[in-house]
């Protein structure tokens, strides 16, 4: 359990656009405090040890393993959780293609998978199917979901593509 320490330095953080400011033990895992004190639970606990993959956020835009990242390792970073990319009125573009490809069975595995991608569709719009298993290789989908989920990939791509130039939908290029 994260300790509170009155005479720390606060440390100040800036998840999903807002900053904000603790004091918990700067050794806290970055998972600990977007689940227990923002209630942001996108993120999940798998393994703690930065092997599965399921409490992936962005930092700085890039996939991150939240359950091994120190609060004193994101000072002055732009934390982005799942809850930062879309909300339920307004899933972001991977949201929908993930759920359009019903790519989930138990759901656990999801937000590293989405946060994957969406590091990855940063960097390039047009991912090969090679990149998209690359990238995807270190997050641990028990349920066996593979085949949807790198459809849902590709889905989001096209989306992306399409949302960034309208013409390329139209004449389906
Ligand atoms: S819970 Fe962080 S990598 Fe498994
Ligand atoms: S859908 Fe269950 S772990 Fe991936």
């Amino acid at each position: 359990m994260p300790s509170l320490n009155i005479n720390a330095t606060p440390m100040s953080l800036t998840i999903n656009g807002q900053t904000l400011e603790t004091r918990l033990d700067p050794e806290t895992p970055l998972l600990s405090f977007l689940r227990n004190d923002l209630a942001l639970n996108g993120p999940k606990y798998g393994c703690g040890l930065g092997q599965c993959g399921s409490c992936t956020v962005l930092v700085d835009g890039q996939a991150a393993r939240s359950c091994v990242i120190p609060l004193e390792g994101v000072q002055g970073r732009a934390i982005t959780t799942l809850e930062g990319l879309g909300t339920l009125a307004e899933p972001h573009l991977i949201q929908q293609a993930f759920i359009t490809e019903q790519a989930a069975q138990c759901g656990y595995c999801l937000n590293g998978m989405i946060m994957m991608t969406a590091s990855l569709l940063a960097r390039t719009l047009s991912p090969s199917e090679q990149e998209i298993r690359s990238e995807l290789s270190s997050n641990f989908c028990r349920c066996g979901t593979h085949v949807e989920i790198i459809r849902a990939v590709k889905r989001a791509a096209q989306l992306m593509r399409e949302a960034k130039h309208p013409q390329v939908g139209k004449h389906g290029t």
